[in-house]
């Protein structure tokens, strides 16, 4: 949520700020704004819009000075507008944020008497709140500011007298850093500085980050130096673009056999899943009697895939929680108890706070993250990185196909470690999960299929997913994929449950995509489309290709190859990832940044 970046060093500032807020854009993308120190002062523009209006609105004007702040923001405290837009300056300080301060009133009421605020927004109150400490001394005034501020926070300041400084602290909220020969850097993620260095770090919370041209330093809250541990990305500059496709989604969709081979190959020995790699030991599966899976969006929707798979070959209980809810439900967990969290940013923070939550409780935690050394992965007990490179359209694509790769394995190394499965089984579901990444291979060439049949959709107004099992799982996926860029409302229903009540908005030509693909109950999802397809639904029926469905129950059929029930999810996915892009595409509408929303949820 909101993506920012600073920058002190040997190239013009304004230029590099606005190149790392385009690689950014995808964290939040209502307004935009930079700030560029000099010794005339601190130049800011802002805008609202996303980044190219911010380009276009400063490609006449001359930013001096190799210093500055960029923000690209996502509304949380004041409205949409210009004044809301970070950069913010108060007095002496220029400063932009990521987080939410909480108690931004009891601030104001502190250190705002007489003054006067420019915005409505709770950073404006922090630049004042930092400015009100100011008296020359940087490092001071954050340590004093910070035992004052709640809540959370990433902050890039320049204060005014400092030149070609930027001073960053951060709660919560994600900052990483980096030295190259260009300078220092600092931005809320590795893409913006991977077209200088693919080595960097992760600012530790409660410590100032000091970035200067020739070098960049950090200090503890006593103002001790601290060492930074240093990560590598093994992922480059093309790696983040778009390379020829009109989407960084399309794009994405199509990364997904290499994203799954660099998450499974890893950890297959003589076709068997091992996590020594990861460092995840066996008992943790051992030493259980339920597990508790907590995400939010689309990785909740991978985790109830992940039930079924574990459920079945486990035979414990699994249950798939929504993060926001789980935090506030006084779950009932301990250290019998395995939390998975699965996050693709590592960063969402009620996914955050609920793994907190389940560690401060006693249960053994399990990330499975995308972001290397992001939050989750860092305070997860035990981490399994998924490897599909950056993500960047807001529409999780890739992402959700590796964590269900990384549910399969652990089904398979549960059920193994518990006695459910042998090693020959283990080679065996191995061949599957290599089988099912060469359908999603298959369902990519649906391509053109998939973009001439959305134009059934694009004028529709409401639409229904059904499945069972784990296609229901999938119809949830597939509902929120379409709804979240293509603005058509969807909903997504368990087959059987139809008609207890959403049956009563299949009319004429309402679609409905009815996922069939899971053997043991299709005879049963064809009973639920012959419920549908009798009320004049216009049916898209998905189904594995041996599977019989006569021609008056379905308007369009697509299929995936012959597969197991458990191994159907990733081929399936892809088709359901085509049809939310077709139809957005078709609609004319920017897939890439579907309105309001914002790949990184970093408030509650
Ligand atoms: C946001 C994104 C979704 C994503 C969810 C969880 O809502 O728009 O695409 O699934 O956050 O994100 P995470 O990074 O925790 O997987």
């Amino acid at each position: 949520m909101c993506g920012i970046i600073g920058f002190s060093g040997n190239l013009e500032a304004a230029p590099v700020l606005v190149a790392g807020l385009e690689q950014l854009e995808y964290r939040g993308y209502d307004s935009a704004g930079i700030a560029v120190q000099s010794a005339k002062g601190v130049k800011t523009a802002k805008t609202v819009g996303n980044v190219s209006v911010l380009k276009e609105k400063i490609k006449e004007e001359t930013f001096e000075g190799s210093c500055g702040i960029g923000h690209t923001r996502w509304a949380t405290h004041g409205g949409v507008s210009e004044e809301n837009a970070h950069p913010h300056r108060f007095g002496k300080v220029t400063l932009i944020h990521n987080g939410i301060i909480e108690n931004y009133k009891e601030i104001w009421e502190e250190y705002g008497a007489g003054k006067t605020l420019a915005s409505q927004t709770d950073t404006e109150i922090a630049a004042a709140l930092f400015d009100a400490l100011y008296e020359g001394k940087p490092e001071e005034t954050i340590r004093k500011a910070v035992k004052l501020l709640e809540g959370s926070y990433a902050f890039c300041i320049m204060f005014e007298g400092v030149p070609d400084t930027v001073y960053c602290i951060r709660k919560v909220s994600p900052l990483v850093a980096a030295r190259a020969k260009e300078g220092s850097f600092v931005a809320s993620d590795v893409t913006a500085l991977i077209a200088y260095t693919q080595d960097y770090f992760v600012l530790p919370e409660d410590t100032i980050l000091v970035l200067k041209k020739e070098e960049l330093y950090l200090e503890d809250l006593q103002g001790r130096r601290v060492e930074p541990e240093m990560l590598h990305v093994n992922w480059d500059t093309t790696a983040a673009q778009k390379n020829g496709y009109p989407h960084y989604m399309i794009k994405e969709i199509h990364e997904q056999p290499e994203a799954l081979h660099n998450t499974i190959a890893p950890r297959m020995k003589a076709g068997i899943p091992d996590f020594e790699v990861d460092k995840i030991p066996d008992r943790i599966f051992k030493e259980i009697n339920q597990i508790k899976i907590v995400a939010c969006g689309t990785a909740m929707h991978a985790g109830m895939v992940g039930k079924v798979l574990i459920e079945k070959r486990v035979r414990i209980p699994v249950a798939v929680e929504i993060a926001s809810e789980f935090r506030y439900q006084n779950p009932i967990i301990d250290e019998k108890t395995l939390v998975i969290v699965i996050s693709q940013s590592g960063e969402t923070i009620d996914t955050l706070a609920s793994l907190r939550l389940a560690k401060s409780e006693g249960a053994c935690t399990l990330g499975i993250v995308n972001v290397k050394g992001s939050t989750i992965a860092r305070e997860s007990d035990y981490v399994l990185y998924t490897h599909a490179g950056p993500e960047i359209a807001v529409a999780s694509t890739k992402a959700y196909t590796v964590q269900i790769a990384a549910l399969v394995m652990l089904a398979m190394r549960m059920a193994y470690v518990r006695g459910k499965l042998d090693e020959a089984g283990m080679k065996k579901d191995y061949e599957l999960l290599k089988s099912s990444v060469e359908a999603l291979k298959l369902s990519l060439t649906l391509e053109e299929t998939i973009k001439e049949l959305t134009y059934a959709l694009t004028d529709k107004e409401d639409l229904f997913f059904i499945g069972r099992g784990i296609d229901y799982a999938l119809s949830c996926e597939g509902s929120i994929k379409l709804k979240e860029i293509s603005y058509i409302h969807s909903e997504a229903y368990a087959a059987g449950e139809l008609k207890h009540g959403t049956i009563s908005l299949i009319t004429e030509g309402v679609p409905v995509i009815a996922i069939a693909t899971q053997e043991s109950v299709y005879a049963k999802m064809i009973s639920n489309i012959r419920e549908v397809k009798a009320r004049g639904a216009l049916v898209i029926l998905i189904t594995q290709e041996d599977m019989e469905a006569e021609e008056a129950i379905y308007d369009y059929h697509l299929t995936i190859p012959k597969l197991p029930d458990e191994f159907t999810p990733i081929p399936t996915a892809v088709i359901l990832q085509l049809i939310a892009y077709y139809t957005s595409v078709h609609r004319g509408l920017n897939v890439d940044q579907p309105r309001n929303l914002a790949k990184s949820v970093t408030v509650e």
